[in-house]
């Protein structure tokens, strides 16, 4: 059976436009386990010296508000790491992702764990996973230099050896009400499009 981690990082929650159209995707993949993680709702603290101290502490030092810590995180990277496919509502706020995601990536870049250095750089270890990203936002970015959040968010998860990403986009949402009518509308077929050959392939 097929698990999907479904992340939800709109602080509208399930209003979120990005939050729609994940879970829309999310809704079209009949018998998969779905593991479904809301940053908004239960937010993952900001990383900070003391929580990244608790990822670095050997065992037999741990404190046990490090272990705590590491606790939280093991969680995060067993949600991910048990999944084939990760689902992603990804907002614009202020030109980047919402803190909520970057505490989420944070805590589940994990050196030994979730990636590792080698003599060459670094090499992901959650191999053989595929990503769909639903990005809303409410100027025109896709496919400028002005999109810093598709890049970040593709590099983030390559780094984790994640490589296979796709993404849907609904922009210019507060364009106007036929710009976000026709940019929903344009963001659902990519959507069922996506959906199609995952449903065969199933
Ligand atoms: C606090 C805040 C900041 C925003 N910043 C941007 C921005 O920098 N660029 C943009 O195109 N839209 C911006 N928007 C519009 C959102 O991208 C748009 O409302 C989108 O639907 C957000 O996704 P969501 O509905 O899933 O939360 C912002 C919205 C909010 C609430």
């Amino acid at each position: 059976m097929k698990t999907l981690l479904h992340l939800t990082s709109s602080i509208f929650g399930d209003g979120g436009q990005s939050s729609r159209l994940a879970a829309e995707f999310v809704a079209a993949q009949p018998g998969a386990k779905v593991i479904a993680r809301d940053l908004a709702r239960n937010p993952v603290p900001h990383l900070d010296a003391e929580r990244f101290g608790a990822f670095l502490s050997k065992p037999e030092g741990r404190s046990p508000a490090q272990q705590r810590v590491l606790e939280e995180s093991d969680a995060l990277v067993a949600e991910l790491k048990a999944s084939d496919t990760i689902v992603l509502g990804l907002p614009m706020y202020n030109f980047g992702v919402p803190s909520q995601l970057k505490a989420w990536f944070d805590h589940v870049a994990r050196a030994g764990v979730t990636f590792k250095y080698t003599d060459k750089g670094s090499v992901g270890l959650l191999t053989g996973k595929q990503a769909y990203v639903f990005a809303a936002r409410g100027g025109l970015y896709a496919g400028t230099p002005k999109d810093t959040q598709t890049s970040y968010v593709r590099e983030f998860l390559a780094f984790l050896g994640i490589t296979a990403v796709k993404f849907v986009y609904a922009e210019g949402l507060a364009i106007s009400e036929a710009s976000k009518t026709q940019s929903l509308a344009a963001a659902r077929n990519a959507l069922r499009a996506l959906v199609q050959p995952e449903t065969i392939a199933a």
